[in-house]
């Protein structure tokens, strides 16, 4: 993947190629991924525990760390095949960090840190949502300032990206994550886990959309809401069920979804003009949702506002865009200590580089 562009960036001092390694674990997904320079992807290997979870409706925590036990050394192994790369040819490991489910991180940062020592080479912590944001460059090549909308299971953000690698939360949910709103919408139409793609499948079948919502907040807030918006949806389907007029599920999709890209995409906007953005980066999971996608292309067409957003293989979790966001650190040679933790409540203001 955009091997041209990869070519022309600077990778080590030494102008040899950059071998990075990175691992990902924060939640369901066990990946690892080999990345020449930063931007060309080797092996990105994803192995996900859907499967498994959706017995239970969610992610079940202990659940999640005992499978990344068992996949990750596999997984490390395949990704080294698949890139045709000898693990002495590495130049760094690279692993997220937090934030995420704590056990599920641990197994990651363990690993990486093994490798590492055993190899002699550097370790770089990643913040996840830096990852997500970076998943960007392994396609475009992302100026700056710009404007990050990040959409995942876990969160809902407005990044303001001024330069590489610096970072600043303008505005972000104040319950629910875009994600876990859809995926608890879908629990109450009895959709399989994770909900999102579904939502988005019956949206787009709709003929018509139950009204409901937006939660705007004041005026010039960027934060969001979602909880409201979900309890409205369940209220809707009680009073239709005790009414015995059952709503569409379409519609109940095509309702929800309205209301929630319609305030992604106001804000997302509004911020990109105050802030003077070059581009807006769409991110996460929720990334991959085909109707925020169309929404966001057709309102930056109109604004002329450049949209990047990732093919939805790098929207989803995944070790690629970890190490997209490794190498910012690495060219500067900001490493992490070998006694690395895992932080489920890492800050991504944190992360920046220096
Ligand atoms: O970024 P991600 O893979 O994991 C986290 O870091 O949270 O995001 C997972 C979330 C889930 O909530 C899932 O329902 C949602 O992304 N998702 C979608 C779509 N595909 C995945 N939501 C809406 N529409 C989709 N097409
Ligand atoms: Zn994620």
């Amino acid at each position: 993947m955009k091997q041209e562009e990869a070519g022309s960036r600077p990778s080590s001092e030494s102008g040899s190629p950059v071998y990075i390694l990175a691992i990902e674990t924060s939640c369901d997904e066990t990946s690892v991924a080999i990345v020449r320079d930063g931007t060309d992807i080797l092996a990105n290997v994803v192995s996900s525990q859907v499967e498994t979870h959706r017995l239970y409706g969610g992610v079940v925590p202990e659940v999640a760390s005992r499978q990344h036990v068992e996949m990750i050394t596999l997984i490390i192994e395949e990704a080294f095949a698949k890139a045709n790369v000898r693990p002495d040819q590495l130049s760094a490991v690279a692993v997220t960090h937090g934030p995420g489910l704590i056990g599920a991180l641990l197994v990651g940062v363990v690993a990486a840190k093994t490798l590492a020592c055993a190899l002699e080479l550097p370790l770089i912590g990643v913040h996840h949502i830096a990852g997500h944001i970076y998943a960007n460059e392994l396609v475009h090549a992302i100026q700056y300032p710009c404007m990050s909308l990040v959409v995942s299971g876990g969160h809902t953000e407005l990044v303001h990206v001024e330069s590489e690698g610096v970072f600043r939360i303008i505005g972000q949910t104040r319950d629910d994550a875009a994600g876990e709103a859809y995926d608890k919408v879908a629990r109450a139409l009895k959709l399989p886990y994770p909900g999102g793609p579904h939502i988005d499948r019956l949206a787009h079948e709709a003929e018509e959309a139950v009204p409901l919502p937006r939660a705007w907040l004041e005026p010039d807030s960027y934060d969001f809401s979602f909880s409201g918006l979900k309890s409205a949806v369940l209220a809707a389907l009680n009073t239709a069920a005790m009414k015995g007029q059952p709503l569409a599920p379409e519609a109940v999709a095509r309702g929800f979804q309205d209301s929630v890209i319609e305030v992604l995409v106001e804000k997302a906007l509004r911020a990109v003009k105050e802030y003077g953005a070059k581009q807006l980066l769409l991110a996460g999971g929720v990334a991959a949702n085909k109707g925020l996608r169309a929404a966001l292309e057709a309102r930056c067409a109109q604004a002329g506002v450049p949209l990047l957003a990732p093919p939805l293989a790098l929207c989803t979790d995944n070790a690629a865009m970890i190490a997209a966001a490794a190498f910012l650190k690495y060219r500067r040679g900001e490493f992490s200590p070998m006694d690395l933790k895992a932080e489920p409540l890492l800050q991504l203001e944190a992360w920046s580089v220096s």
